[in-house]
């Protein structure tokens, strides 16, 4: 199929819900990606948070190989190995629980207020935040706070109501007696890598413990070692009653996960809850190997390395730049917010060859595989400094 074609097919057959950018990729290794013309990329924004392993990482790459030729797919009222161990993996390094398997992030936040609704006997209030991000699906949207992604799909799903983040007297002042739930990021991703302060959130885990309400934290795009801990609430010095993960859980493959502390995981039972494609086979093995792979290859250390080499090099920029308002992030997840639109930066440094995002109009966005190496970084920094000279 010619360029041409392709574009016309989305054109003419896909449905326009996505901003695109004219460019077919065919090839990814690592932090690179190729187009249709081989040319090379450098990815500092790979999957949209997925790919923090960077593009087909040789372990995953393998165990889908060693699981599609015996068993692509059986049913959940069944059991099958990968799922199993995937699950006590998931465990074992975070806390005691059980899991709920499901495809993606927003099926996980949904899961997380059907969850929280059939604990709540009753109390159905959700509390979530300005600026936050659970997902598309209804109730999903309902919990996120920012109305351009609202607006014309009203009415919603009633029993969310949304606070300022990181204001304790807000949240305070929200709580009734139906609240049943506080549920937010630890960075807020897609709202402009706004971290939540660390006195925040143990007042949140004191106040849900004196209430008997449900934590949820949303890990989507914080967790899988994104922020230099495998999950980000390990920075805080908390655990939370309900944890969601999807993005680079999978390595590339779709996943959803629902992570509910072991006293309550009984609430949904049979019939209560279900996911006809939730912890196959083949994406519980990518999973296990990508879970395995940043603890051999000591990823995690490595990511706090780069971590601190990669906010060193934005900080010379930020002193040289006066477009740089703040830079700000944890780990590998580092938003450089500006003083002015951040879109034709993107677009400037994707004609010099780096994969960049820009949320919240004005914060660029970079999110490295956590194997990132500091030449690569040098790379990216280099165009980052040209195309700011530039403009
Ligand atoms: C924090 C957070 N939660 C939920 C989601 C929704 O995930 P998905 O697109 O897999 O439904 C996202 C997606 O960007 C996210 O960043």
């Amino acid at each position: 199929m010619k360029k041409e074609e392709v574009f016309e097919n989305y054109r003419d057959y896909i449905m326009p819900t996505y901003t695109k950018v004219p460019l077919i990729f065919t090839k990814g290794k690592g932090s690179r990606l190729w187009d249709i013309h081989n040319k090379a990329y450098l990815d500092f924004f790979p999957g949209w948070g997925v790919g923090n392993l960077g593009h087909c990482h040789p372990k995953v790459v393998q165990a889908v190989r060693d699981q599609i030729g015996k068993l692509i797919f059986i049913p959940n009222n069944y059991y099958h190995l990968p799922q199993a161990k995937l699950a006590k993996e998931i465990i074992y390094w975070s806390y005691p629980a059980k899991v709920f398997f499901c495809n993606s992030g927003a099926e996980a936040s949904e899961g997380a207020v059907k969850l929280a609704r059939k604990f709540g006997k009753g109390r159905y209030e959700i509390i979530t935040f300005e600026n936050s991000f659970h997902g598309r699906t209804l109730a999903a949207l309902a919990a996120t706070g920012q109305k351009k992604y609202q607006s014309g799909f009203e009415p919603l799903p009633e029993g969310f109501k949304t606070v300022a983040f990181n204001d304790i007297t807000a949240v305070k002042n929200a709580i009734t007696d139906k609240t049943v739930a506080i549920m937010l990021e630890l960075i807020q991703g897609e709202g402009g890598i706004n971290v939540a302060a660390k006195d925040f959130v143990l007042e949140l885990r004191k106040i849900c413990d004196q209430k008997n309400l449900l934590l949820i934290v949303d890990e989507v795009q914080t967790g899988i070692g994104r922020t230099g801990k495998l999950f980000c609430y390990q920075h805080y010095g908390i655990t939370p009653d309900v944890m969601t993960l999807a993005k680079a859980l999978g390595g590339g493959l779709p996943i959803g996960v629902m992570v509910v502390k072991k006293e309550i995981a009984d609430t949904l039972g049979p019939g209560m809850h279900a996911s006809t494609f939730g912890g196959g086979l083949v994406i519980c093995k990518a999973a296990s190997a990508v879970l395995k792979a940043i603890q051999k290859e000591k990823l995690l250390t490595h990511a706090q390395k780069m971590s601190a080499y990669l906010f060193a090099g934005l900080n010379v920029l930020k002193e040289k730049f006066a477009i740089i308002k703040e830079v700000r992030g944890l780990g590998l997840m580092a938003g450089v917010e500006l003083n002015i639109e951040g879109k034709a930066i993107v677009e400037k440094c994707l004609e010099k060859g780096l994969l960049i995002n820009c949320t919240h109009d004005k914060v660029l966005r970079l999110m490295p595989a956590l194997n990132i190496t500091s030449k690569e970084i040098d790379k990216a920094l280099t165009i980052l400094e040209a195309v700011m000279k530039g403009s």
